[in-house]
């Protein structure tokens, strides 16, 4: 069974969920459920990044210990992802041991191949990104670049990691794996980024005290990005389960936003090689969600929250209209005034309106259950179409194709209905033909509810219920599910209630 291994960043602790968060994660939650649905030994991990100044920070501000800070906000993160079903295989915690000693180990790698040393850092940094900058990349000579906010100016005795030494290595490595980096403009960025000549980077702090102490000297603790990113190997096993580790490792996608693209494709494979551990199969780092075309921070206050959505939308509601609203990799405006259009017509219209109409035909003309009947008309081409088309496009992560595959499917189905005409051929008595063209029908709405479980997953399961079918379409196995005619003749049909009620403006 071939295994796949897919993370989403860990979320700093510091900020309470938001739709741009909800956005990786929903994007790993489809992947994983698609993959699932091939067979695969799926390991989807997700987690929060809970060490370093800005929580430390946070936590004073607020007149609390940090533990009790990350312990309340990491809750969070999980009851969002609870709520918008995340089936995450695990949730790690940077402040977990299970994190902490392997991290420690993969530290005293690095020290030990001699590519940690100690320095001065003098810079301007920026706590919110809980990154460095050079004088040129601040907005108006003073401010990040991100958060528009003044960077701080630091002077301290670190540990520096030899990243200069690893500018051939990272370009040889890019040059035998093209598709390591996607899409294909951030794999440019990087490769520019590389060629551009790459400096060591400090990878302890001494001026706090919340992180992994570094195990040859614990005056120092672990840059919070080296400690962040190491949370990818030891959630599975490295150095307490090699067999384990050398299942999972390397992973196959991260799953990332592309503000911290150069940290997953740059620092994190350089630090990889360094350990002897092989870098990532690859990575997606896809755009912002901007709300008024900025991107959301808590400083902005335009942050949205997943749950105020998912009250009007509902979960498979706010699901959907992510993947398919816009492509994953460029940025995107979310819009309420899109989202609720875009539910209207996608899922109350086209979605809602196709099942409604097949199975209450279907239950009135048919008596109630799946004919043993079938046309094999244009819709066996659609459906077959359709599939294949999802197919490739999810190989690239391009959401929005796999679902406007699946959408065109459901609009070739309704445009059938006005086609032939079930009800007049009722009338005309033509018994046999009524039953061929609805189990036609039927038959795309079992392939539908197979192809968009991964991103409307109750839904899809209603859908397969009322279909009369066994079990959830999570229990099916792609391709064969996908093969037309696969809706087993009999089952009893149920008309229901409508799958996505029409929304009004309010
Ligand atoms: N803790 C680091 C990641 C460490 S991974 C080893 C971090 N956390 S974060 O919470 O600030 O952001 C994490 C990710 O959330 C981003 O990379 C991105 O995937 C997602 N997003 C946060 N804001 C977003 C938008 N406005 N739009 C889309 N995605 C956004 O960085």
């Amino acid at each position: 069974m071939p295994r796949f291994y897919v993370t989403t960043p860990i979320y700093y602790v510091t900020d309470v969920p938001h739709i741009g968060h909800a956005y990786t994660t929903v994007a790993g939650d489809v992947l994983a459920r698609w993959r699932r649905l091939w067979g695969d030994d799926v390991f989807f991990l997700t987690g929060t990044d809970e060490h370093g100044l800005k929580v430390q920070r946070a936590a004073e501000a607020k007149g609390v210990g940090p533990q009790e800070l990350v312990d309340e906000i990491s809750q969070r993160y999980r009851d969002a992802w609870d709520l918008l079903d995340i089936t995450y295989d695990d949730f790690i915690r940077t402040t977990e041991e299970r994190h902490r000693l392997p991290a420690q180990a993969f530290m005293q790698r690095l020290y030990d191949a001699g590519d940690i040393e100690l320095g001065t850092y003098e810079g301007l940094y920026c706590v919110s990104c809980e990154a460095y900058y050079n004088a040129d990349e601040l907005e108006g000579g003073e401010n990040c670049p991100v958060h528009l906010r003044p960077v701080e100016h630091v002077t301290e005795e670190n540990y520096f990691f030899k990243l200069s030494r690893y500018e051939d290595r990272l370009l040889e490595w890019y040059a035998s794996h093209p598709d390591a980096v996607r899409p294909e403009t951030r794999m440019n960025e990087v490769l520019g980024f590389i060629r551009g000549g790459l400096q060591d980077f400090s990878v302890s702090r001494t001026s706090l005290k919340w992180g992994i102490p570094l195990p040859w000297d614990p005056g120092h603790v672990a840059y919070v990005w080296v400690d962040a990113l190491f949370n990818y190997c030891s959630a599975v096993g490295y150095e307490t389960d090699p067999e384990r580790f050398a299942h999972w490792w390397p992973v196959d996608f991260h799953l990332l936003g592309k503000d911290i693209l150069r940290f997953h494709a740059v620092y994190w494979p350089a630090m990889l090689m360094s350990a002897g551990i092989e870098p990532p199969r690859s990575m997606f780092a896809h755009g912002w969600l901007l709300v008024g075309g900025e991107k959301m921070s808590k400083t902005r206050l335009n942050q949205i929250s997943p749950a105020d959505l998912v009250a009007d939308f509902g979960v498979d509601g706010f699901r959907y209209h992510f993947m398919a609203d816009q492509r994953f990799g460029p940025d995107g405006d979310f819009s309420y005034e899109a989202m609720l259009a875009r539910y209207n017509s996608d899922l109350a219209n086209n979605f809602g309106n196709l099942a409604n109409r097949v199975l209450n035909m279907a239950v009135n003309y048919c008596g109630g259950v799946v004919p043993g009947e079938r046309a094999d008309g244009p819709l066996r081409d659609a459906a077959d179409g359709a599939f294949a088309l999802m197919s490739s496009a999810m190989e690239r992560l391009d959401f929005a194709a796999a679902f406007g595959a699946v959408w065109d499917l459901i609009r070739a189905a309704n445009a059938y209905i006005e086609d032939r005409q079930p009800w007049a051929l009722h009338k005309a008595g033509d018994t046999a033909e009524v039953a061929r063209v609805l189990g036609d029908l039927l038959e795309v709405l079992r392939v539908v509810a197979l192809c968009a479980a991964p991103v409307i997953p109750n839904a899809a399961a209603e859908l397969w219920r009322r279909l009369g079918l066994p079990g959830r379409p999570e229990d099916a196995r792609l391709p064969g599910a996908a093969a037309w005619g696969g809706l087993p003749a009999g089952g009893a049909l149920e008309k229901g209630a409508p799958l996505f009620p029409r929304k009004e403006a309010e």
